[in-house]
């Protein structure tokens, strides 16, 4: 399977969302970061929001939930209309019962895990789940440096994955662009997030394909 490229409308401009979906319509999915201001110390959108992006975007919506208190909020993202709900593995009581929830609810369900938190722990989860998110920044805000020391996570993600014998995608979000992406592929990523490196180019089509080809090669 290609590389797939998810987009972060965090770097998009939030008085034009929907132009700036637009402009990522050949993406795979858009990537949308929700922030409570508790779990990170930002504060982004909320489901009214999501609700009409879910209307509007060109592509599926790739929730991403920093938020507190996951297993309340997450399931009523699922309803919005998203197609995947990732939320924070430090951030659920209940992982399995909501990851379940969320399943039944029929999205794609990913569990995110910031740079200290190791994937061990959560190795029996993965046949409850759709997608591992590792987080190669710390989470909160746009445009900050990869975390070159998140790289042996990726590979022990996916190979807890495929010592399962799972198909579970591996996403990997923060600092990803055209000179870093390919190393997290070889390490075994094969969803990338990008928002900087995608909105910031005069060419959003041309960076897409670019980072794509990149992941691929
Ligand atoms: C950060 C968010 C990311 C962010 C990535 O907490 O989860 O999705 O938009 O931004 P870049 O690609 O600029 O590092
Ligand atoms: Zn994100």
């Amino acid at each position: 399977m290609s590389a797939l490229i998810n987009p972060s409308i965090l770097s998009a401009d939030f008085a034009n969302l929907e132009r700036d979906l637009a402009r990522i319509a050949t993406a795979d999915w858009a990537h949308v970061d929700v922030m409570d201001n508790h779990f990170v110390p930002n504060l982004t959108i909320g489901l009214p929001v999501v609700r009409r992006l879910a209307q509007v975007s060109p592509v599926p919506l790739d929730v991403h939930l920093m938020i507190d208190d996951a297993d309340r909020w997450a399931p009523a993202f699922a309803e919005a209309g998203a197609g995947s709900v990732t939320f924070h593995a430090e951030a659920a009581q209940a992982p399995v019962r909501l990851a379940r929830e969320l399943r039944s609810a029929g999205v794609r369900v990913g569990v995110a895990l910031r740079p200290a938190t190791p994937v061990e722990p959560f190795v029996d989860l993965l046949a409850e789940i759709d997608m591992v998110l590792v987080m190669t920044v710390e989470p909160g805000f746009g445009g900050q440096s990869f975390i070159e020391g998140t790289l042996p996570k990726v590979r022990r993600t996916r190979a807890a994955i495929d010592a399962a014998g799972l198909d579970t995608w591996v996403q990997v979000d923060g600092g990803v662009a055209r000179d870093t992406i390919g190393r997290i592929a070889a390490a075994g990523a094969n969803v990338f997030v990008a928002g900087s490196a995608v909105y910031g180019a005069d060419d959003v089509a041309g960076e897409i394909e670019a980072l794509r080809a990149l992941a691929d090669a």
